[in-house]
């Protein structure tokens, strides 16, 4: 075809080159494909650019730094109504110290609705650059079909097959389908990262006892949802003998315990003592390690009795399997209790595992029971804490004084060990007595050389943009 016309072209070409030379030859070419529009990929390109230029880190940084602002307001107030409530004469002192609250009171509401506005503001960017987004890419799917050469769809495919190939080469570590976790349920997708510190208080006895854990209740009672539980090592940081509940995390943070102390047993140490800092409440029962013994303790809030399960032949007690930093080792952390979204575990050690983590969930009813049980090559004395979130078990280690990392997991729903989680942990203090996930509102508690301090764990699912709201 393309010869038939080429001949003749040519042939009159040469025809008319002998027969005049002024004549000028003019060749049209029309071709039946439509002009590619490259003013609307140009707007499109502009579009995505304007998109990108409005959503920053910026804008991030903006409320991470107001609610750092309002953490740090936050314990001032509590310090003023503590010193008010302590110096109070009934007199001038009082109305001075009442007109200080006041003012704080007001800068702190002024914080608050800085952060009111600037969450509305993101809100609505997000909403506008979503549907911006949207145009962008139908736009671009339109333009797509201008690709008669088939140039995108074969870089696409190249882009495919190169992963797939990646894929081939790493064979040998092939990353497993994403599993359903046997235990509990776990929307939010993946751990990613840790936020914080949220919370960071000295509590109601600021600096008296170096070991102890706090949290919150994964399955509270009814109306004690809110509530806040605290267990300090009031003996040689080793023994406790009550619970101390907190009605509220602000009664928490400015020390006034209503309704008050849960008493084991009025004496210390004596059998059921609680030993060791790493308990936890659940469903209104706290658990912990039975005094002196290979055992785990449950003592009911409600009925104040002990039960107990024993643990098997070989695990490691009184001090012998504990978490350990660089230096030293924390005494008494032989056992350490965790709560997820599916109930009670427990970490401990073996003679038979050769010091390594072994994870036992523990069911509930009417006496507590061991249940499924995985054994880890994990040295438990390169770890400093353990907590679980969602089936999955993570280990941290002391990297320095101001920051932890989490650094290990092990997933129970697919047996799979890392020793790369990579997560950093900006500390307050330079150890952590105990720590524990609650499922309720994904904090991490953390005790910490006497402060309680908590941290954000942020999941997959999180929206980048909304990760910082309450
Ligand atoms: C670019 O943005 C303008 C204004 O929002 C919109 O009218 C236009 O359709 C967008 N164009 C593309 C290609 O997304
Ligand atoms: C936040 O701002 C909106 C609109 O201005 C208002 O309706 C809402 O009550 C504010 N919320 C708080 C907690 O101040
Ligand atoms: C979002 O779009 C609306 C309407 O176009 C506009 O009034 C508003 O200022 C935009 N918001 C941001 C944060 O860009
Ligand atoms: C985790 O969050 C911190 C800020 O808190 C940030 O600096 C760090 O890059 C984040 N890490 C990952 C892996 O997202
Ligand atoms: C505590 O005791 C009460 C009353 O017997 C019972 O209903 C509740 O289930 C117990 N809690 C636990 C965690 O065993």
């Amino acid at each position: 075809m393309k010869l038939c016309v080429i001949i003749p072209l040519c042939a009159l070409f040469s025809v008319s080159q002998q027969a005049a030379l002024v004549e000028k030859c003019v060749c049209q070419l029309s071709s039946l494909e439509k002009t590619f529009p490259y003013d609307k990929l140009k707007t499109a390109e502009n579009n995505a650019s304007h998109c990108n230029n409005k959503i920053t880190s910026q804008k991030a940084v903006e409320l991470e730094s107001l609610l750092l602002g309002l953490d740090r307001r936050l314990p001032q107030l509590e310090e003023d109504v503590r010193i008010l409530e302590r110096e109070d004469d009934g007199d001038l002192y009082g109305v001075l110290s009442l007109y200080v609250i006041e003012n704080e009171i007001a800068a702190i509401n002024q914080l608050i609705n800085n952060l009111n506005t600037t969450t509305l503001r993101h809100q609505s960017l997000t909403v506008n650059t979503t549907q911006q987004l949207q145009y962008v890419r139908n736009e671009m799917q339109e333009l797509e079909n201008f690709d008669t050469m088939q140039v995108v769809k074969r870089q696409q495919a190249n882009q495919r097959l190169k992963k797939d190939l990646d894929k081939c080469i790493n064979g040998r570590h092939p990353t497993p389908p994403p599993t359903q976790p046997p235990h509990g349920i776990c929307p939010h997708g993946a751990f990613m990262n840790i936020t914080g510190p949220r919370v960071y208080t000295g509590g109601e006895y600021p600096g008296s006892y170096k070991y102890g854990a706090w949290g919150r209740d994964p399955k509270p009672e009814k109306g004690k949802e809110s509530w806040y539980w605290l267990v300090m090592l009031t003996s040689s940081n080793i023994y406790a003998h009550y619970v101390r509940l907190y009605s509220t995390l602000s009664s928490l943070i400015v020390g006034v315990s209503v309704p008050g102390n849960f008493q084991i047993h009025p004496s210390n140490p004596t059998t059921n003592t609680i030993q060791g800092p790493n308990v936890v409440l659940y469903g209104g029962a706290l658990y912990y390690n039975c005094y002196n013994r290979d055992a785990v303790c449950r003592f009911n809030l409600t009925t104040k009795s002990v039960t107990d399960v024993q643990l098997p032949k070989g695990t490691r007690y009184n001090s012998k399997g504990n978490f350990c930093n660089l230096d030293a080792c924390y005494p008494y952390t032989d056992l350490d209790l965790a709560t997820d979204e599916s109930g009670v575990w427990l970490i401990y050690t073996t003679s038979q595992d050769f010091g390594n983590l072994v994870l036992t969930k523990v069911e509930e009813g009417e006496q507590p029971s061991l249940g499924q049980t995985w054994h880890t090559s994990m040295y438990k004395q390169a770890v400093t804490n353990t907590f679980m979130a969602c089936g999955k078990l993570y280990a941290t280690r002391y990297v320095n004084t101001d920051v932890e990392e989490i650094f290990y997991s092990f997933d129970t729903a697919t047996g799979k060990e890392r020793f790369d989680v990579g997560i950093f942990m900006n500390k307050m203090h330079a150890n952590i007595q105990a720590l524990n996930y609650s499922p309720v509102d994904h904090m991490l508690h953390a005790y910490s050389d006497s402060f309680l301090v908590s941290y954000k764990v942020q999941f997959e699912s999180d929206d980048s943009l909304y990760r910082y709201i309450f």
